[in-house]
């Protein structure tokens, strides 16, 4: 086991009608002056966004909504709410809805606290110092970015995440019955990027890490038998509050512990959102990440074979490992495409002719190379990697 850090300071509020508990949770933490910053409209549409606003205005705190954030957002909102944050002499933002109003949410925080355009903390890698106070209530079970250190943004083409212990919401409202609307597209979506912030972590080399793979192992049959319930039964509440619960602990870092992990997948993938922004990230990762794991899976058969058998239910072929670890990708894929999550480039829109350019913009045009656990991956092995996946 590698040596580690984990620290995890958001405060988690789980459950039913807790929305009537936001405006003193925030007066609480210091809160006067509140930014709700959300997505297109959804939350309108629910009614959520009123109940927050009930609350807010109960406890005696004022707030600004400032709306829009698109899925996959991008940087020119961010700096608006940060003018409109110093405009309206902001103390608090509160994010309500999924990933990207979260992250859009956490950019603005940042830069409204440090005076920094903080497209500036990608480009150059430096970290912010300070931020402003930061909460969620989440709407959609997927990124956990309500409990992660990341924060994603698109500017141009390019999407880059920026990690920073600074991205850790102080709280994070959870209430499973707010995911109830979801489409089954997104659904699935959220179904698939959950599973894949653990397997991020597991998928690499094997370390002496039993504890923290049997919690991996655990929260992928979790999610994959809510993730059934949940697209069949969209108000189900059980289930959708265990993919809920899964989606803030598969990426606060539990599932990682003591494993030294690179999240290739992760990174061909959002080369490939950033350039067509209509492809969703959770369906990215659908396509990617079996044929990623096709790609890798001799350099590392044992562990590919485990999670082929622990989780996908196989048999193990002691004689040809490698049979149970293929039978296992295959497995995943199927699954996927019960819940109705694309498995082709096709599906993506993403054609052959276009392979090309997102290589090179994962590679600087074959200069360089992502960050890898089995091996440098090329700009060579990325476009078999497309093509796998054709
Ligand atoms: O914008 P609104 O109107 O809210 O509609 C959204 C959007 O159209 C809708 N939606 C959300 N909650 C809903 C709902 N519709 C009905 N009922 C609800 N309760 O769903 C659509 C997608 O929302 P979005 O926030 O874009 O999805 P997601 O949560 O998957 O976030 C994706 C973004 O997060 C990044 C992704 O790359 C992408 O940019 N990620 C962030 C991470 C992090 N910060 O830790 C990690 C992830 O790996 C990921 O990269
Ligand atoms: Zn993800």
């Amino acid at each position: 086991m590698h040596d580690f850090n984990l620290c995890l300071p958001t405060k988690i509020v789980f459950g039913r009608g807790i929305e009537a508990r936001i405006g003193t949770e925030l007066k609480a933490l210091g809160a006067t002056r509140v930014l709700l910053h959300f997505g297109s409209g959804s939350v309108r549409k629910s009614g959520l966004l009123d109940q927050v606003e009930a609350s807010l205005t109960e406890a005696g705190l004022t707030f600004v909504e400032f709306g829009g954030a698109q899925p996959n957002p991008r940087i020119e909102l961010v700096r608006e709410g940060m003018e409109v944050c110093a405009r309206e002499k902001i103390d608090f933002i509160l994010a309500v809805g999924g990933g990207s109003a979260i992250d859009s949410a956490k950019l603005i925080a940042h830069g409204y606290a440090t005076g920094r355009d903080p497209w500036e903390f990608i480009a150059t890698g430096e970290k912010p110092d300070r931020t402003t106070p930061l909460g969620t209530v989440l709407t959609l079970s997927a990124t956990g970015s309500e409990m992660s250190d990341s924060a994603v943004i698109t500017n141009g083409d390019l999407k880059r995440g920026l990690s920073t212990p600074l991205n850790r919401p102080l709280i994070s409202f959870l209430n499973p019955e707010n995911t109830f609307t979801v489409s089954k597209f997104q659904t699935g979506c959220g179904i698939v990027d959950t599973m894949m912030h653990t397997l991020e972590r597991y998928c690499t080399p094997d370390t002496d890490t039993d504890l923290t793979d049997r919690i991996a192992e655990a929260l992928l049959v979790s999610v994959r038998d809510a993730g059934r319930v949940a697209i069949a039964h969209p108000d189900d509440y059980e289930a959708r509050a265990t993919l809920m619960w899964a989606s803030t602990l598969s990426h606060n870092g539990l599932t990682g512990c003591g494993k030294d992990y690179a999240f290739t997948v992760h990174k061909l993938e959002h080369d490939i959102s950033g350039l067509h922004p209509a492809v969703a990230h959770g369906a990215g990762l659908s396509v990617l990440f079996p044929a990623w794991m096709y790609e890798v899976m001799e350099r590392d058969v044992r562990r590919f074979a485990r999670l082929a058998v622990n989780v996908w239910g196989c048999t193990m072929d002691h004689d040809h490992p490698a049979r149970t670890a293929r039978a296992g990708i295959d497995a995943m894929r199927a699954y996927f495409r019960e819940i109705g999550m694309p498995t082709t480039m096709a599906e993506l829109g993403v054609t052959p002719a276009d392979y090309a350019a997102i290589a090179d913009l994962t590679t600087g045009g074959g200069t360089k190379t992502p960050p890898s656990c089995y091996g440098e991956l090329t700009r060579e092995r990325i476009l078999h990697i497309y093509n796998l996946a054709e």
